[in-house]
This record gives C-alpha cells, sequence and structure tokens, in this order.
C-alpha cells in the first residue's frame, strides 16, 4: 500500500496539537493530524479533551450555574427581587453541548482552511525508513500509512481513576460524567480538592446539591500562595462546600442509587458519607496507549509521560511530544504554545517557553489565578523579596459589581524590584492575571506596574495598587 508524506504529521487534536498543526500550516508545510476521538453522538470531533469534555464545557456550565445562584439568591442585593427561579437542567446541558458543537465545527474549519488533512482514527507508529517515520492510522474505511518527516506526539492525558473504584459515569464519574449529570444529586461527593474538584463541585452545589470534598492531602490548594488558599478556603466553606483534608479513602460501595463511602479523617476516626453521586478528580494521567512508541525506539518515563527536553524535542530525531503527555502543568494555553514552539523549531525558527510565565486559573468563584512564584516557594529559595497587596473591597467597580471579595498581592525582588509572582482571588482574575503575564515576560518591575495608567473604575485598579503597595504607596488605603 503507498504511504503519503507529509512534512508533518500531528497525533492528537486537542488544543496543543490542533495549535501544533494550524502554525505547521501556516509556516508553509504539508501537515495532516491524526484524532480518534468519538463524541456522545457517535460522530468523530476535533478538539481533545479540552473542548470536548474539559475546558470549555465546564467553564459553560460555571457561567450558567453562577447565573442561577445569582438570580435565585444575590440580585436582592442589587434591589432586584426574583422569585421562582428555577433550573431546566437539560436545556443548561443542551447550551452547553451546543457550544462544544460550535468550537470543535469550529476546529473542522481551520483545518479546511489551513489545508490540513483530517486522518480520522488511531495512529500507532510502525517504524522508521529512509529519514521518514512511518505511521499507521485506523479509520473506519481501514488503515492508512503515512510517512513523516516530523512527528508531533499530542495525545493528552485521561482521567485517574481509584483502584477498585470502577467509573460508570452514572452513579461514579469522572470529568464527562460530572459534566453531564442528567440531574441535580441531593448530595454529590467528590474525592480529590484539586482544581476539577472544586470547579465541578461548584457547579453543583451552585445548582443546589450539598456537596462533600474529600482531599488526601492536609493543606488545601498547595501550589496556590497561601494567602490565596486561606482566602478561597474561607470563602468557598462559607458558600456551603464542605471540605476535609488529611483524608484516606476506604471501601466505596456503589449501587444503583448512590454510593456509600468509608474514609478516615486527619484525625484518624473512621468515617462514613453516603451521597447521590461520586465524581472522582484525583489527577489526569498522559495518554501513550496504543502508539506502539517501541517502534521508534521512544518509551514513556515511570509516570507514563514521554521526556522531552526544553524545546519538547523526544531523544528521536524528528519527533517531539507537547501538552499534557509531557512533563509540565497541564494547562490547555501551555500545551498550545508548546505546538506552536515545536511548529516553529521544525520550520528553523528559534522560538522559546519560559515555563516560569504560564498563568494559572481556578474558575471557581471568586476565581483564583496567578503566574510565576508563591510566597512559600521564594521563602523556600531564600530570596528576598518585598510583597504588596490591596483588597477588591477598596475598589469601587468591585463594589459596584457586588465583587468585593479577595485581593491582589504582587511579589518582587527586594533588591531589583523585578516582579517574581502575582496572586489574585477575586472576580474576573482570569483575565486580570494577563496583565501580570505580560509585567513578567517583559521583565517588569513592580514600579512599572505602577506607573501604567489604568483606566476608573475598574478591577485592574487593584493590580496597581498592589504593585504601589510594594513600595508601601498604596493610594486608596
Ligand atoms: P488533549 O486535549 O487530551 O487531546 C489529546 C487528543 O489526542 C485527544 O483528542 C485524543 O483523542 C487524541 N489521541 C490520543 N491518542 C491518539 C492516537 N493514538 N491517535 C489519534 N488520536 C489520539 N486547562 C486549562 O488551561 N484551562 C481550563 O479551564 C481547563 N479546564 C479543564 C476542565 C476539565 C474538566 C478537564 C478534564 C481539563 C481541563 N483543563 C483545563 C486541562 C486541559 O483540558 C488540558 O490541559 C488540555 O486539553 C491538554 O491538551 P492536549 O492537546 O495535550 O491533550
Ligand atoms: P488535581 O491534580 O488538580 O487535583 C487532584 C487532587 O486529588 C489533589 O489535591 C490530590 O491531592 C487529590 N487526591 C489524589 N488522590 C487522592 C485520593 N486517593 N483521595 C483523596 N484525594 C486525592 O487534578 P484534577 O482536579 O483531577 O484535575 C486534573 C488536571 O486538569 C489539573 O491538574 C489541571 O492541570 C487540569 N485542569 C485545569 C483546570 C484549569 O486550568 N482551570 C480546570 C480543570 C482541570
Amino acid at each position: 500500500m503507498a504511504s503519503e508524506r507529509y512534512d508533518v504529521v500531528v497525533i492528537g487534536a486537542g488544543p496543543a496539537g490542533y495549535i501544533a498543526a494550524i502554525r505547521a500550516a501556516q509556516l508553509g508545510m504539508k501537515v495532516a493530524c491524526a484524532e480518534k476521538w468519538t463524541n456522545p453522538k457517535g460522530e468523530l470531533a476535533l478538539g481533545g479533551t479540552c473542548l470536548n469534555v474539559g475546558c470549555i464545557p465546564s467553564k459553560a456550565l460555571l457561567a450558567s450555574s453562577e447565573k442561577y445562584e445569582e438570580a435565585a439568591h444575590h440580585l436582592g442585593d442589587h434591589g432586584i427581587e426574583v422569585s421562582g427561579a428555577k433550573i431546566d437542567l437539560a436545556k443548561m446541558l443542551a447550551r452547553k453541548d451546543g457550544i462544544v458543537t460550535k468550537m470543535t465545527k469550529g476546529i473542522e474549519f481551520l483545518f479546511r482552511k489551513n489545508k490540513i488533512t483530517w486522518l480520522k482514527g488511531h495512529a500507532r507508529f510502525t517504524g522508521e525508513h529512509d529519514g521518514l517515520v512511518g505511521i499507521e492510522v485506523k479509520t473506519a474505511d481501514g488503515v492508512s500509512l503515512v510517512d513523516a518527516k516530523h512527528v508531533i506526539i499530542a495525545t493528552g492525558s485521561k482521567a485517574r481513576h481509584l483502584p477498585g473504584l470502577p467509573v460508570d459515569n452514572e452513579i461514579v464519574c469522572d470529568n464527562e460524567g460530572a459534566l453531564a449529570l442528567s440531574s441535580v444529586p441531593k448530595k454529590l461527593a467528590v474525592i480529590g480538592a484539586g482544581v476539577i474538584g472544586l470547579e465541578l463541585g461548584s457547579v453543583w452545589r451552585r445548582l443546589g446539591a450539598e456537596v462533600t470534598v474529600l482531599e488526601a492531602l492536609p493543606g488545601f490548594l498547595a501550589a496556590c500562595d497561601e494567602s490565596v488558599s486561606k482566602e478561597a478556603w474561607k470563602v468557598f466553606t462559607k458558600q456551603g462546600l464542605k471540605i476535609h483534608l488529611g483524608v484516606k479513602i476506604g471501601a466505596v460501595k456503589t449501587s444503583k442509587k448512590g454510593v456509600s463511602i468509608a474514609w478516615t479523617d486527619a484525625q484518624g476516626a473512621a468515617q462514613v458519607l453516603d451521597a447521590d453521586r461520586l465524581i472522582v478528580s484525583v489527577g489526569r494521567v498522559p495518554n501513550t496507549e496504543g502508539l506502539n512508541l517501541e517502534a521508534i525506539n521512544l518509551a514513556a518515563d515511570e509516570r507514563g509521560f514521554i521526556p522531552v527536553d526544553g524545546h519538547c524535542a523526544t531523544k528521536v530525531p524528528n519527533v517531539y511530544a507537547v501538552g499534557d503527555v509531557v512533563r509540565g502543568p497541564m494547562l490547555a494555553h501551555k500545551g498550545e504554545d508548546e505546538g506552536v514552539m515545536v511548529a516553529e523549531l521544525i520550520a528553523g525558527q528559534k522560538p522559546h517557553i519560559d515555563y516560569n510565565t504560564i498563568p494559572w486559573v481556578i474558575y471557581t468563584s471568586p476565581e483564583i489565578a496567578w503566574v510565576g512564584q508563591t510566597e512559600q516557594q521564594l521563602k523556600a529559595e531564600g530570596r528576598a523579596y518585598k510583597a504588596g497587596q490591596f483588597p477588591f473591597m477598596a475598589n469601587g467597580r468591585a463594589l459596584g459589581m457586588n465583587a468585593a471579595e479577595g485581593f491582589v498581592k504582587v511579589l518582587a525582588d527586594a533588591v531589583t524590584d523585578e516582579v517574581l509572582g502575582v496572586h489574585i482571588v477575586g472576580h474576573g482574575a482570569s483575565d486580570l492575571i494577563s496583565e501580570a503575564a505580560v509585567a513578567m515576560e517583559f521583565k517588569a518591575s513592580s514600579e512599572d506596574i505602577a506607573r501604567v495608567c489604568h483606566p476608573h473604575p475598574s478591577m485592574s485598579e487593584v493590580m496597581r495598587e498592589a504593585a504601589l503597595a510594594v513600595d508601601k504607596r498604596a493610594l486608596n488605603m
């Protein structure tokens, strides 16, 4: 069978892979992208975890549930009385599904526009010959063989499950089921107080579920700056999320009606949690199954990741790996930037990623966002730093919007004043953090941020005030 030859073959069309494919095509290369994702309608779909069962549907449900909570409980603060706010869950889920379809079809359009061939099926390596990498794609019509001068592995990740606790996505759910519960459970249990546990736990709490989160670690949101995790703990528990830290999960019994989870609390006392549904959100594992990496003399490491250098090159010449399948944070924008970097490297350019300036966001309410180092990391490094913090409570726009919880904290080098980290807990933190990322990319000082004119009234003034506070000269406090 004759093989079609490409300059670049990308395996996986999540945010890392589809962006790599588009950038490579923009740079004039002949590109194909293999993708096997099948959606619940049985159709093949582009977009990976992010568009189908991750970032996009979760943010749609976060937005809908936030609107419901506001209508049902908070519009009274504005002098607007609403009675009888009701949830039409089927409509809410259909809206989310509609957004997913729009976005995934949008990538099909982008593939056509950029003349990228979609190889519809599961790709595996067959070997190397004449300086080319051989790949076989199992499609509905049989097997396609392609030869690639360069390969970008972007196979992403899947939910980690707990041993002995099968996920049926009805009663026991991972992210896929948790985004599509057919009814609002009366009692919802969540194992893992990480990003998914908090975001999706918030969705179902807002819609009326009594949510209990069981977390193994003794600390809450350990990756965040401590002042942010303390504030978040205060706000989330006040909102009604029950969170238990330092727990050990024991036997979980499931039935058609629900789950019964035996667990041990931080003091060592035996406890039982009964719930209608359970979300297991204990991290994600890289996807390398069935890739036949051995055929090109490549192997995943002991945790399942494909080993790469700082430019996402594997040890096999002309084979790269990007996104969740390699080290670093499992974030869509991190994968996208790696995809762009690798496409540009292949084209002979000299791109670079500063992993320290990749922002993080947790889309709870209030949102949490940060970039750079935390205060505890700077202390551990023995770096001399100054900190400036300013609350949204002292900002007119925040008060006007009834969004006065939280603060911005800027950390800067004690000698040079270079911004080393920015931490936000507050409404719109996901957008506010970009200013900090830009500042850090340009090696700005806190004084640089403080000297820039910010619009009034706006939440962004709090960023400026926090930067001024580094030098103990906040103006409105
Ligand atoms: P993926 O998106 O996992 O895509 C990999 C693709 O490769 C899949 O489509 C898969 O079908 C395909 N594939 C795998 N193996 C093969 C093969 N052999 N042949 C053909 N195709 C193959 N990140 C954020 O930055 N912001 C968020 O708000 C956010 N929210 C999230 C919410 C949830 C509920 C979840 C689960 C994740 C969220 N993430 C978020 C993380 C984000 O989704 C991932 O970091 C991102 O999708 C990783 O992109 P990727 O391209 O590396 O992999
Ligand atoms: P996570 O790594 O964020 O959190 C998992 C939590 O589960 C941790 O706190 C861990 O200590 C806990 N845990 C692990 N094993 C446990 C056990 N046996 N019992 C109790 N607790 C246990 O992983 P999560 O929430 O599954 O999300 C996966 C990844 O997806 C995230 O790390 C993130 O990279 C990405 N994501 C990003 C989002 C964003 O950017 N807003 C949103 C959702 C997911």
